[in-house]
């Protein structure tokens, strides 16, 4: 027998022996059927593992299954190129190897304070704020092994907004789930649920009724970024969420739109009047006054961004060239 052989043979033996002690070592036994017991278990083999990700493996990658129900829209932030919503996160993932009976340890979950556990880094990449949510402590861990975090998120996040349209426009914005650090050959994230469930859900649960109305939402995975990676051989995994809001624009039509068209139609029937007559002039220095207060209240209501403006404001374009020929 060669050398080498020998050493593969050790190698292989040493290395089912790992497994089959880590194995062992995370199926818990419970000696009496009570929440204090089964927390000595966990203590035991799972807790103070929370720098390690929980395969038995290295290799394994950790399958993270992701959702989430878009609660309200707060704000959409024109100028800022901001949209600020508030969702409620859910992500599953599962502790290799651990188990436990649930006649023996009483229960089939348990909650456990989140810090105990290894968990995942995942962020939004269009984050541009601290998550000012409150505060939660808890996960579930099951008795198969899987883990269970839930948890809210005040999302402030960088979105393309585009007003040309303004105040019918729509604006589609992008969530990006992924893990920060680890790549796809250590974490890799799927749907917790079709998009179509999602979309159901934060229409029904959604309890802003503000400017902003939730229209669509999809979604589609992709591991096609590679950051920082010069090489591009190791990739995120990415879950890409779309959102479409569109604009209720009563808000525009009642104090915009109406008010400007009124103003125009008068101004224009004013050419009716006789010119000699000093009822004309008098007619239109009041109508120029009531053109300098609409034109103040247009800014106020106007969204602004960098480079685009909205097509309403050659409205306001018409009224300023328009407004004092007498
Ligand atoms: C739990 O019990 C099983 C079967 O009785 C045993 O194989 C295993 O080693 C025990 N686990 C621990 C952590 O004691
Ligand atoms: C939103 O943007 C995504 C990606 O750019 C696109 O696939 C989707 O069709 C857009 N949705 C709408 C309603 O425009």
């Amino acid at each position: 027998m060669n050398c080498r052989s020998s050493t593969m043979h050790f190698v292989f033996i040493g290395f089912i022996m790992q497994s089959a002690l880590m194995r062992s070592a995370d199926t818990i036994n419970c000696s009496q059927p009570t929440a204090e017991s089964l927390l000595q278990a966990l203590r035991e083999s799972v807790f103070g593992k929370t720098e390690v990700r929980p395969v038995i493996n290295p290799r394994t990658p950790t399958k993270i299954q992701l959702g989430f129900v878009l609660y309200a829209v707060l704000d959409v932030d024109e100028k800022a190129q901001i949209l600020d919503t508030f969702i409620w996160l859910r992500f599953d993932w599962t502790i290799e190897g651990l188990s436990w009976d649930p006649v023996e340890c009483g229960t089939d979950r348990i909650t456990l304070p989140r810090k105990k556990l290894w968990r995942p880094d995942i962020v939004i990449n269009e984050f541009i704020s601290d998550n000012q949510a409150p505060k939660t402590y808890y996960l579930y861990l099951y008795n198969n092994g899987k883990a269970e975090d839930q948890l809210p998120v005040h999302v402030i996040s960088s979105c393309n907004l585009d007003i040309y349209t303004f105040p019918f426009d729509i604006q589609n914005c992008t969530y990006t789930f992924s893990s920060y650090k680890h790549t796809i050959r250590d974490v890799q994230i799927l749907f917790l649920e079709p998009v179509e469930a999602t979309l159901k859900k934060s229409l029904k649960y959604m309890e802003t009724k503000g400017e902003w109305q939730l229209t669509d939402m999809s979604a589609r995975k992709s591991a096609n970024s590679s950051y920082f990676n010069m090489d591009g051989l190791d990739r995120w995994d990415e879950l890409v969420y779309n959102i479409v809001l569109k604009r209720r624009p009563t808000l525009y039509v009642v104090n915009l739109l109406i008010p400007s068209y009124c103003l125009i139609t008068v101004d224009l029937c004013s050419f009716l009047l006789p010119p000699q007559k000093m009822d004309r002039s008098a007619f239109k220095m009041t109508l120029i006054l009531g053109y300098t207060v609409f034109l103040l209240l247009m800014n106020d209501l106007l969204p602004v961004t960098g480079d685009t403006i909205p097509l309403i404001s050659l409205l306001s374009l018409y009224i300023k060239s328009a407004g004092p020929k007498v």
